[in-house]
């Protein structure tokens, strides 16, 4: 049987992300590599004592079918979380959705015809440029610098391209970098996109988890024309399998949204949204959020000793006030699939930057997670990675010849 695939599938079944996973989770190696939250702060007791009183009190309506935009106490918590957030919205701005990610496809389903352009950090989620080239994106990379998105750099490419349907920005601590964007730049990319009557999907899963430094407050507040399409999630503030997000959008937007929503999924699961919206009736959901911040504020800091010692010199590093990444540039022409092969011998492993990148890959460049291991397993991992870095780029050999010579 021949299967006649849509133009949306992938031509190959390759999946070299899968595969670097795969290798990573051997339990020989430390992995670095996952964007995994740490699974000891699951909030799993509270988690089943909401549970236990949904299945008493609303058991039958928690099973039924429900409205595509979401349980209505659920989106009515959001929305003062949101408010508090400095987004000046109400309950009827709110859907609830099936994780962010459905958000980024949603989104793309609902504004990208093949050929419209897409406009994203460069480098940026890499599911995100999966949806992307599903819709047969035309995707624009804009450079960034430890500020974020570089605006004139934006501005240009908004110029150039005047089929642009949405900027896709993640603006605190960014997957894959660990940078924040500052607030003069939100400010600026919502004038650009007010300018060229663009959209913005501001995709923000990790500003919650903010260790260092002041809060920023979202591209969304800086929204005057209501253009700006806000993602978040509870993927990392509670637990990623419970599959829970949320968008902020124009009012406008939600009956087509919900049409939408419909089709793909009918509603995100029932059961689940009940039992989040009891476990934040119950439970202070900041304090468990300063919980989670407190262990990733020491593992950054440990990876971050680590590698100031196990680095050499010349390998640059992003230095995250939040979120689960740091970034590595390595200099020279390195082939990160190479360093990545030398490193499982070594037994530690991380995410190479190549499947970050929209267009021309920056070589040398990696993706490091702290939120996942432990600090012993971190002290040993980076102290193997830095042996591995040393090894090729031939710092350990250049020491040893001029000892023997
Ligand atoms: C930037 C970004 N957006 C979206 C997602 C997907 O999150 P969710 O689990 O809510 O689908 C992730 C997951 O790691 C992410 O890093």
């Amino acid at each position: 049987m021949s299967f006649q695939f849509s133009n949306r599938v992938p031509k190959s079944d390759s999946d070299p992300v899968g595969d670097i996973l795969k290798v990573a989770g051997s339990p020989d190696i430390i992995s670095f590599a996952g964007g995994l939250p740490a699974p000891e702060l699951f909030p799993v007791e509270a988690l089943k004592q909401a549970a236990d009183k949904v299945f008493d009190k609303n058991g039958r309506s928690a099973l039924q079918y429900a409205s595509a935009i979401g349980n209505p106490d659920l989106r009515n918590q959001i929305t003062q979380r949101m408010n508090r957030q400095g987004i000046n919205c109400d309950v009827d701005n709110i859907m609830i959705t099936t994780g962010s990610q459905q958000s980024i496809d949603l989104t793309a389903k609902m504004f990208v015809n093949p050929g419209d352009t897409v406009i994203v950090e460069k480098p940026t989620y890499l599911c995100a440029l999966d949806v992307f080239k599903s819709y047969g994106a035309h995707i624009v990379g804009v450079e960034m610098d430890d500020d974020g998105m570089k605006m004139a750099d934006l501005q240009q490419a908004v110029a150039d391209n005047p089929n642009t349907k949405f900027i896709y920005t993640i603006p605190n601590f960014q997957n894959p970098t660990g940078r924040t964007m500052t607030a003069e730049r939100r400010q600026q990319m919502v004038e650009i996109a007010n300018k060229a009557d663009i959209m913005i999907m501001e995709d923000d899963p990790y500003g919650a988890i903010r260790f260092a430094g002041d809060d920023i407050e979202p591209v969304k507040y800086y929204d005057t024309e209501d253009r700006v399409i806000y993602l978040s999630t509870f993927s990392k503030i509670l637990a990623p399998g419970l599959r829970l997000g949320w968008m902020v959008m124009n009012k406008d937007l939600m009956p087509k949204y919900s049409l939408m929503k419909q089709s793909a999924d009918v509603h995100s699961d029932n059961l689940t949204q009940y039992i989040v919206a009891q476990f934040m009736a119950d439970n202070d959901i900041d304090d468990h959020i300063s919980k989670i911040r407190n262990v990733y504020r020491q593992r950054e800091k440990v990876m971050m000793a680590a590698i100031e010692k196990s680095f050499p010199a010349g390998v640059h590093y992003s230095h995250p006030q939040g979120g689960l990444f740091i970034w590595v540039e390595v200099p020279g022409d390195i082939d990160t699939i190479e360093l990545f092969k030398t490193c499982v011998g070594h037994n530690v492993a991380f995410v190479p930057g190549e499947p970050f990148y929209p267009d021309k890959v920056t070589p040398g460049t990696f993706r490091l997670n702290f939120s996942n291991m432990s600090e012993d397993q971190i002290k040993v991992g980076i102290k193997r990675l830095g042996d591995a870095i040393k090894e090729t780029i031939g710092v350990g050999q250049r020491a040893k010849v001029t000892e023997q010579s």
